[in-house]
């Protein structure tokens, strides 16, 4: 009930300014998000590393209105891809990125989105590491497996993420379950229409299920991003049915939830890697957040009302 209405509000101005000014969120988007700079995330990273766990590392400002804009999103990876060279954390860092912020909205959006993410996945490369394009709502898919597929002829590497609740993502599995290929399987986190995507939640993890399935069963990479224990389970059992060694799969949840499953995914011997976002335009994705769990409305609510 309340997930629709959070995920509304998530493109409401009006909301972004209260949330953005309510005394009490900075404690609740702590939780999620790492930081607001390269510096403040870099321990982040290295305390990750420490801890036998791996980093995707999402850049957060989806909500970008200028070309310039985009410009600065592209340079944010750019800095971050540099201070990691420096660091020689290259191996235990990827980086996740949304194709809006590269522009992907704006007027000619598709071919300025693949001229600034294109910059970011060359660098990725030359360090040893790699870039994950994440999946928005459902109108700007075609655009995001066109510019993976453009990606992947010079950098095979490139993943991609695809979300379970979409009608249309079984065939979009079949066809990147094929050798080489990096998938992320995810339930969905935006509000979507009953005409492309299951309402119901029972329906979309049977699906992912499915999903799971196929990705295991190909030659690709899978990368399973759930917090669900159940869901965690069944992909182990897949993993094993197919024939699949522990480093040809892996886990992904977000910094922030379940700490305690990453640690002990990692000490079974589990490639497990953490969505860490950081930046100061965190709305968007921390609206989600709340709209994935309604206790984190209750705590928010609390912590607003406390201050
Ligand atoms: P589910 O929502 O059923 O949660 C299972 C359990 O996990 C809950 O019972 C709770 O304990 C815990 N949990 C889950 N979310 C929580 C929260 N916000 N706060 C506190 N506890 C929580 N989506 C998308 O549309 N495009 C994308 O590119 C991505 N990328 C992405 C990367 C990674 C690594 C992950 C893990 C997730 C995403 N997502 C995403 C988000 C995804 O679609 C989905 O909304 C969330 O992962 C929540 O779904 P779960 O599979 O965790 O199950």
């Amino acid at each position: 009930m309340l997930a629709p209405l959070i995920l509304a509000a998530s493109r409401s101005d009006k909301m972004r300014s209260f949330v953005s000014a309510a005394p009490g969120t900075k404690q609740v988007v702590d939780r999620f998000i790492a930081g607001e700079s390269v510096d403040q995330v870099v321990p982040v990273i290295e305390d990750a590393a420490a801890k036998g766990l791996e980093v995707t590392l999402d850049v957060v400002g989806e909500d970008i209105t200028t070309v310039e804009q985009s410009h600065a999103a592209r340079d944010a990876y750019l800095e971050l891809i540099g201070r990691l060279k420096e660091l020689g954390l290259g191996t235990k860092a990827e980086m996740s990125v949304k194709l809006s912020m590269f522009g992907q909205a704006l007027a000619d959006g598709h071919e300025l989105a693949l001229a600034n993410v294109r910059p970011v996945v060359e660098a990725a490369a030359a360090i040893g590491t790699t870039v994950t394009l994440d999946a928005e709502d459902h109108t700007t898919l075609d655009s995001m497996f066109a510019i993976h597929e453009e990606l992947r002829k010079d950098f095979p590497q490139t993943g991609c993420v695809i979300q379970a609740y979409l009608f249309r993502t079984e065939a979009d599995a079949r066809r990147l379950a094929a050798a080489g290929s990096r998938v992320r399987i995810v339930k969905g986190a935006y509000k979507e229409p009953a005409e492309v995507a299951y309402q119901d939640k029972a329906e979309t993890d049977k699906a992912y299920v499915r999903i799971m399935r196929i990705l295991m069963e190909g030659s690709g990479y899978p990368m399973i991003g759930s917090h669900d224990p159940r869901l965690i389970s069944i992909a182990q059992e897949l993993a094993r049915t197919a024939g699949r060694k522990l480093d040809e799969y892996e886990f992904q949840m977000l910094y922030g939830i379940r700490s305690d499953e990453h640690l002990r995914l990692a000490a079974e011997g589990h490639r497990m890697r953490v969505y860490t976002a950081y930046g100061t335009d965190w709305y968007g994705y921390f609206m989600r957040r709340l709209a994935e769990k309604p206790a984190n409305l209750l705590f928010f609510a609390r912590s607003i009302l406390t201050k």
